[in-house]
């Protein structure tokens, strides 16, 4: 199969030029003007902005979680994220406690394997980790598992105290590999939680009320403090409030190498979306909770800074309609997440590059390049380039679409709802081509669930090499990479 891409603007993290582009199998063989090739199949781009797929590094499709399991499957989670530009998804494996994350990892590639629209991989969500196990992380590598998320909230379910934090930090600093730290501190988030309810507080704002930004830049002050004495590297996921960021741009520039990530949600939704009647205010039940509005430039002016460096979704759907539900006469029972991972590519155009916050290589760099790079991908993902994969958006500028629901053109998803209900957006994916195949054009569904393959993904900027069977592998050298 050959695709030919003719007349496009073609616009990378760094460039931006009109040519053509030829795709021979799953890769991009050629790159020039006025190409005159015979292809299986040709795409008139002229007028569209050609861009390398988008990259969802943050994503919880069919997890286990608050009584629930997330709404999306690996088969409609990624068609939906298809459908809005995104060609490849980094998903969340969970480690059970006192059990091997090499059983997680293989539950959860039964869960996607042959299942998805696209391409996808695994962090793995680590809840213990005792000193004799540590070894398994470095075995996690050779599967191509190269970064790992743990939780200072949620305690009793996911929390890691401060010494496993330790452990991990120091042993993926070791490997080249990467820890994302959920950062919140969820003991005191638990005293304040008991105290709203104690009080009779039962509505959804009460999870906004009692997780404050302080709470979540303590969290984020002390894992970059245990990175850095760990000496290894870390992503702080989605963060939501400015007290956080300053906390990162004080690290970052301590030298510590801290990455940050944040959401749509964050930039675009505020606090004020759990005053919506009746019970609706669940939909906005996600962690952290949104914030007041007026964090959200501040959050831009990270992103436009470079002191965060990605923006993923934290797609975690769960319906309205008897999941969120399970909190109905008590917020802290509300299943934590909310939808996202299809509309993420038309809000941040819109918003984003049209408001004026962004430019496009960096819309770009934010949404593709920069998750390929930091996780492990670049330059196979991530990047338009002779030899990449041939995950190609051709996006339409002029296109408008109102998000919603009741959109068929803006709503794949399968939840209930959707949090960017009512929002207008001028810039919508047209054709979406996942490693040479096209499989979105012209908003039809052209795939089939199980073209999607398992990304095994390299080190965090180069420092790690995968063992020979049997063979303890060397520990990477004392000093880190600057990425
Ligand atoms: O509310 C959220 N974000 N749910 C998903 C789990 C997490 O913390 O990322
Ligand atoms: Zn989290
Ligand atoms: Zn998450």
């Amino acid at each position: 199969m050959s695709v030919l891409i003719k007349n496009g603007r073609v616009v990378t993290a760094v460039d931006d030029y009109h040519a053509d582009i030829f795709i021979s199998g799953e890769t991009i063989d050629l790159i020039g003007a006025n190409l005159s090739i015979a292809a299986d199949h040709t795409i008139d781009a002229r007028g569209k902005l050609v861009i390398p797929g988008g990259i969802d590094p943050h994503t919880h499709l069919e997890l286990p979680f608050g009584g629930t399991i997330t709404s999306d499957t690996f088969e409609t989670g990624t068609r939906a994220a298809a459908f809005g530009g995104t060609t490849c998804i980094i998903d969340f494996a969970v480690q059970t406690k006192g059990t091997s994350v090499l059983d997680a990892l293989e539950t959860w590639h039964a869960k996607a394997l042959g299942q998805t629209a696209i391409d996808y991989s695994f962090h793995m969500i680590i809840t213990d980790m005792p000193e004799d196990r540590t070894k398994e992380m470095r075995m996690l590598c050779d599967e191509g598992i190269t970064s790992y998320k743990l939780f200072m909230a949620y305690p009793g379910a996911m929390l890691s105290d401060d010494g496993t934090i330790f452990r991990a930090m120091r042993k993926a600093g070791e490997d080249g590999t990467l820890i994302c730290m959920h950062a919140e501190n969820g003991l005191v988030i638990d005293e304040l939680i008991k105290t709203a309810l104690s009080e009779g507080h039962i509505e959804p704002k009460y999870h906004a009320l009692t997780r404050p930004t302080r709470m979540e830049a303590e969290g984020t002050h002390r894992a970059l403090a245990i990175a850095e004495v760990a000496r290894a590297p870390v992503y702080i996921v989605h963060l939501s409030s400015y007290d956080s960021l300053q906390e990162l741009r004080l690290a970052q520039a301590r030298g510590v190498m801290a990455h940050g990530e944040t959401c749509p949600q964050y930039l675009l939704l505020d606090v004020s979306k759990y005053d919506e009647p009746g019970f609706d205010g669940a939909k906005y039940v996600l962690t952290p909770p949104l914030r007041e509005k007026w964090n959200q430039e501040e959050l831009w002016r990270g992103l436009r800074g470079h002191a965060l460096h990605a923006i993923s979704t934290d797609h975690c759907p769960f319906c309205l309609k008897e999941q969120k539900e399970i909190g109905k006469d008590d917020f802290s029972k509300i299943p934590n997440g909310g939808p996202g991972i299809e509309n993420r590519m038309s809000l941040i155009y819109h918003y984003g590059v049209s408001g004026g916050y962004i430019g496009l290589n960096r819309f770009v760099e934010l949404t593709s390049t920069g998750p390929a790079k930091i996780f492990g991908m670049f330059p196979k993902k991530g990047t338009i380039a002779i030899g990449s994969d041939a995950d190609i958006v051709i996006f339409d500028q002029e296109r408008e679409e109102i998000i919603s629901y009741y959109n068929g053109h803006t709503h794949h998803m399968n939840i209930d709802y959707n949090a960017y209900e009512g929002m207008p957006v001028k810039g919508f994916t047209e054709t979406v081509i996942s490693r040479g195949r096209v499989i979105i054009d012209k908003g039809e569904y052209l795939g089939r669930k199980g073209d999607g393959q398992f990304i095994k993904r390299g080190p965090y900027g180069g420092m790690y090499t995968p063992s020979k069977s049997g063979e303890i592998p060397e520990r990477a050298p004392a000093s880190r990479p600057s990425v």
